[in-house]
């Protein structure tokens, strides 16, 4: 995780460094800093917390057109003011911010730093010290790359070298990073979101490479020193989709984006016909495969859970679904022919990536939904399929898990029909009425907060039950609540709550009840009188022609396997509220950071 800026122009570099951090600051938020260099030297200004504390100690009298900024995640070392990057080698020649994890490091330390004191317990310093160490015998190019060549693990770096002040020295490997185009000026980001306020010109810079960024100038080399040519891309990203407007909360406004979300999708995979379409080869490894392996993390893979009954009950392939982090040591025994399926928003989860690299040396192929274009997990699987949905910036994921799930469900739907099947309901129409009632339901968050108010606001614990697809989308609505809020609450198929869970209900316990779907309405209904004969405060939320006198919600009719695209709305919006009500900060969750680019 982390994020890191770069700005070299003729402007004064910290209010951008600062504003592209802030953009940034889903990446990680519990320290900050920036570095600026001018003729004086370098200024180090750094902060344990958010972006909001590191402003208040920058000293404004300080002007230089070259910098380099840095918010964090951490990983090793606690978060403090000397952990927080940039760090700086012993003599002070050489500033360095790093996302990233150095695996080797403690090797590092002993076969090159034994001499050195270090004032951190970073794996980052470790970096700048041996650039340092490397420099005595060494221009800094030829330190950087020295040392980049026994780095082994992630890093995105941006140097900074106190000789130099017309020079920013970045590399990456695994963690994201690019370098942004401007007249006079260039910049360097972890995500074009940083910097799209002042360029939307950028170029991807690929595994074990190194840039030399100037003013006017980028020069891109790989290890032995070669230049590489490359051409720049146009950040198709807009920069009012990055602002929150008048919502309090982004997490708010991507829940209100999720009607628009789902008609722009429908848009982006239709035909001049109105047909569903998608990529013919990926139709085609679909068709191939004899069973598909779904691999996501968190919100991704309870998309996975729903996108597996699509793909079987539609396209009548069978479909496994794993965590990420679980299935790269534990790969299970693989069909003849698997197709493997990363879901991911930001396309840059380390879990999933590693998964992805294993099963593409093993020569099977893969294929990539995600939110971002250019992204390592899209630019590594054979095949992308976009989310279409817009930056999601609030560290709990909404439009991403929706848009995920329509996404799927067109897949599921291209397949069959390639395959023959019928389907007995049109796709493009039951999604359009999803998106009116995602609207309808956006529309009366009242009830929502209320729930949210007198259910939820001092209860140390929640569950979530329901059945079939319903506890796929349960299991969603227990993650947003515990992340945002801290209550611990757990999802549970209605059925297994007899075979111990019940033992933890006791006076007031809130449950949250699914009843989506007909088939299994009478059964959920009888574990929601079990709990409470056992003294839970039960919400139901129940589908329109399924409900029930008593029942708290009834969320309008669709089809009944695309429920789960508004069953979820309830529980996002009563999660959003239970935080508000416990001052929670909803857009940045303690611990957590939005893209978790470490295994
Ligand atoms: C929860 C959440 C996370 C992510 C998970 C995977 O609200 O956002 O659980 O879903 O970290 O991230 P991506 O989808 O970017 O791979």
């Amino acid at each position: 995780m982390c994020g890191i800026v770069g700005y070299i122009g003729n402007n004064d570099s910290k209010e951008i460094l600062l504003k592209g951090l802030e953009k940034l600051e889903y990446r990680g938020y519990d320290s900050a800093g920036i570095a600026v260099v001018n003729d004086n030297g370098v200024q180090v200004f750094k902060e344990k917390g958010r972006i909001a504390d590191l402003r208040s100690i920058v000293d404004l009298d300080v002007l230089a057109n070259t910098g380099i900024g840095h918010t964090r995640w951490a990983t090793h070392g606690v978060p403090s003011h000397e952990n927080a990057h940039p760090h700086q080698s012993n003599s002070g020649r050489y500033t360095l911010v790093h996302n990233g994890v150095i695996e080797n490091y403690d090797h590092l330390k002993r076969e090159y730093l034994q001499e050195i004191a270090l004032k951190s317990d970073t794996d980052t310093e470790i970096i700048v010290q041996l650039i340092e160490l490397f420099s005595k015998d060494l221009s800094t190019e030829e330190a950087f790359r020295e040392t980049l060549k026994v780095l082994k693990g992630s890093y995105a770096i941006a140097l900074l070298d106190k000789a130099d002040n017309g020079t920013i020295y970045v590399a990456k490997n695994k963690s994201p990073l690019l370098v942004g185009l401007g007249d006079a000026f260039n910049v360097v980001a972890s995500d074009a979101m940083a910097m799209i306020q002042v360029t939307d010109q950028y170029v991807e810079l690929v595994d074990k490479e190194m840039v030399m960024v100037t003013k006017d100038e980028v020069i891109i080399k790989n290890l032995d020193g070669d230049i590489i040519e490359r051409a720049p891309y146009t950040a198709e990203l807009d920069a009012s989709d990055i602002e929150k407007g008048t919502y309090p909360h982004y997490m708010l406004k991507e829940i209100d984006e999720q009607p628009v979300v789902i008609r722009n999708i429908i848009q982006k995979y239709q035909d001049e016909n109105g047909a569903l379409t998608i990529d013919e080869n990926i139709v085609s490894a679909m068709k191939e495969a004899d069973r598909i392996y779904i691999i996501a993390a968190g919100t991704s893979n309870h998309a996975g859970l729903v996108g597996k009954q699509f793909i079987e009950k539609m396209a009548k392939v069978p479909v496994e679904v794993h965590i990420s982090s679980e299935f790269g040591y534990n790969i299970p025994l693989l069909s003849k022919k698997p197709l493997f399926i990363f879901i991911s928003q930001s396309g840059e989860t380390a879990d999933s990536r590693a998964v992805l690299v294993s099963v593409k040396e093993m020569g099977h192929k893969a294929l990539t939904i995600t939110n971002v274009p250019g992204s390592t997990l899209s630019r590594e699987a054979d095949h992308t399929l976009l989310l279409h949905a817009g930056p999601e910036i609030a560290v709990a994921s909404t439009k991403a898990y929706t848009a995920q799930i329509a996404v799927l469900a067109i897949l599921a739907e291209v397949t069959a029909k390639a395959k023959g099947l019928s389907l007995g309901f049109n796709l493009v129409q039951e999604l359009g009425i999803v998106a009116n009632a995602i609207e309808i339901l956006c529309d009366s968050k009242e009830a929502y907060e209320d729930i949210a108010r007198s259910f939820l606001a001092t209860t140390r614990n929640a569950f979530f039950i329901g059945r079939g697809i319903d506890y796929y989308v349960g299991l969603e609505g227990a993650l947003k609540l515990k992340e945002i809020s801290y209550i611990q609450a757990e999802g549970f198929a209605g059925g297994e709550l007899k075979h111990g869970t019940i033992a933890l209900i006791e006076d007031g316990t809130p449950i949250i009840a699914l009843a989506t779907q007909e088939s299994v309405n009478l059964s959920i209904r009888g574990n929601v009188k079990e709990v409470v004969a056992r003294g839970a405060n039960p919400c139901i939320i129940a589908m329109k022609g399924l409900e029930q006198e008593g029942d708290t919600f009834i969320i309008p009719e669709v089809h009944e396997l695309l429920t789960p695209l508004i069953s979820v709305i309830p529980l996002q919006l009563i999660s959003y509220y239970a935080a508000l009500h416990r001052d929670c900060d909803v857009d940045k969750p303690r611990n957590l950071a939005k893209s978790v680019t470490v295994e």
